[in-house]
């Protein structure tokens, strides 16, 4: 829930605090940031930067048109995280999520299938409980999705590769729940549609989606901080 906080600073979480256009987390592994973010302290307690041109979960929650608090997840929930990278989101969505020594008990499933990602994944896990890398391919979830034994409330996808628009789909079968938020990173290059404009790729996403049975809330133009991409929200319908 999001609650106005001395005039344009507003707490999105426990952990996650809008300062103007600006975005903070409290740090789950105080004195040790991530990506070279910054860290700074709010009353007493440390917070990391979530820089937005180098996130876009974090982009998307400074240009929604919403409230951004609807793009996170529960805390404590189980997620799924297709193309984790580096784990420069993942680390602010693990502060939310877990927080110090995972008191809040969540689980960050974070897929990637590049070595050198899943070596800072691994590394990031060390230091943050409830973090669990998995060196794997988002087309073929046979092979990992046996570590998600139920569906969750909440996915992103950020793969950045041909045939997004269908991975993020199947994905959204097998593994949302009914009501659960999906959100697609979306790279319009990436796209197979050679030649349309960059609008029109974005509308064919769009009833793709909705095609699939998903009811996209919003799109969320990263445009500033992430040229020629799209944020889609969706949520599965409780009755799919
Ligand atoms: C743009 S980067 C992700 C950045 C990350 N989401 C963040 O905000 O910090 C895209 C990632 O997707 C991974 N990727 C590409 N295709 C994939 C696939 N089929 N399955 C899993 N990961 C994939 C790449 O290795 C790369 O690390």
């Amino acid at each position: 829930m999001s609650r106005n906080n001395r005039g344009r600073r507003e707490d999105l979480s426990w952990a996650v605090r809008k300062d103007g256009r600006a975005l903070w987390t409290i740090n789950a592994n105080p004195r040790s940031s991530v990506y070279g973010e910054s860290l700074r302290k709010f009353s007493g307690t440390e917070y990391r930067r979530w820089d937005p041109s180098r996130s876009k979960l974090g982009a998307a929650m400074i240009r929604t048109k919403r409230d951004p608090a609807l793009l996170l997840p529960f805390e404590g929930d189980t997620i799924l995280y297709l193309g984790a990278g580096h784990g420069t989101s993942v680390s602010h969505l693990h502060d939310h999520l877990c927080g110090q020594d995972n008191h809040q008990g969540g689980r960050l499933v974070c897929v990637d299938l590049a070595t050198r990602c899943l070596r800072d994944l691994t590394h990031l896990a060390k230091y943050r409980p409830g973090l669990i890398p998995v060196l794997g391919d988002a087309r073929k979830f046979e092979a990992w999705g046996v570590l998600i034994p139920r569906k969750v409330k909440w996915l992103f996808q950020d793969v950045s590769q041909a045939g997004q628009v269908e991975i993020f789909i199947k994905a959204a079968n097998r593994f949302l729940a009914d009501g659960g938020v999906g959100l697609l990173s979306l790279k319009a290059a990436s796209e197979r549609w050679t030649g349309d404009e960059e609008a029109q790729v974005f509308a064919n996403v769009e009833i793709a989606l909705e095609k699939a049975g998903l009811v996209v809330e919003e799109g969320i133009d990263l445009a500033g901080f992430e040229d020629n991409h799209m944020l889609f929200a969706v949520r599965k319908p409780r009755n799919i």
